[in-house]
């Protein structure tokens, strides 16, 4: 098993980043999602809410680290080779994503500092980067749900896309993404 990428296939570590901060991110949106089945300020709702802001705080240290892995890892190549349009709609997807899961926790914190909100990252204070103000507060949660939003969308597209090219073009865009042993499945040898 290779650590690193090769010609034509992602390495154990770009697959455990995607994979590990693809689960994160889901699961940051279930929990902020399911936040509004309890009253407001109950002990529930509160926990929920303080489980999607240290997930989004965890992410937002990861993407650095896979952003670092990726610069000395480039992605391997696709077989069959994608049309141009293609390879440029998911090249963009990939960068919107690494924008808004960075810019996302930045407005998160932003967001709860200016609505006068301590924030903790694991039990530690975070410094406060944002003096109390509640007008700010409120734009900046507008921006975040916005973007959040568009988030959910994303994900949406990106693996529907991932599925449409390893079913039906029938490449190995997903195969290289996956370990070895999965890189074919539910397909049957043509
Ligand atoms: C990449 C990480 C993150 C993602 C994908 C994300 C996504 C979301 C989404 C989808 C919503 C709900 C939007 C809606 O209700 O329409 C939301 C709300 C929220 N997020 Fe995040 N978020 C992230 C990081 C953070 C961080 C780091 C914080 C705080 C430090 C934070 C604090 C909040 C808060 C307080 C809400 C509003 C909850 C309420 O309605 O009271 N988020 N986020
Ligand atoms: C929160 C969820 C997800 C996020 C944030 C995410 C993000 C990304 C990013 C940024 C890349 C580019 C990797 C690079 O830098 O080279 C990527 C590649 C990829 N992702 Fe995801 N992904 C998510 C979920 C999924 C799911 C659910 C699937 C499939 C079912 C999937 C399939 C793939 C595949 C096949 C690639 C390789 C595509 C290519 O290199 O053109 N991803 N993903």
């Amino acid at each position: 098993m290779s650590m690193k990428n090769d010609t034509h296939r992602y390495g154990a570590v770009s697959r455990a980043l995607h994979w590990g901060i693809a689960v994160l991110v889901i699961a940051a949106i279930v929990f902020v999602e399911i936040h509004s089945l309890f009253p407001k300020g109950s002990e529930p709702r509160e926990a929920v809410k303080l489980v999607h802001t240290q997930l989004g705080l965890l992410i937002f240290g990861l993407i650095w680290l896979r952003l670092a892995w990726r610069m000395a890892n480039p992605p391997p190549a696709i077989t069959p080779p994608p049309r141009a349009w293609e390879a440029h709609l998911a090249t963009l997807m990939h960068v919107a994503f690494y924008v808004t899961l960075l810019a996302l926790p930045v407005l998160g914190v932003a967001m709860m500092q200016a609505g006068g909100k301590p924030l903790t990252f694991f039990g530690m204070p975070l410094p406060l980067f944002l003096a109390e103000d509640k007008a700010l507060g409120k734009t900046l949660k507008e921006v975040h749900e916005t973007i959040g939003n568009v988030v959910i969308w994303m994900i949406a597209f990106h693996a529907a896309a991932s599925f449409w090219h390893h079913f039906v073009k029938r490449g190995d865009t997903l195969g290289r993404m996956l370990p070895p042993w999965l890189a074919n499945f539910g397909r049957s040898a043509r």
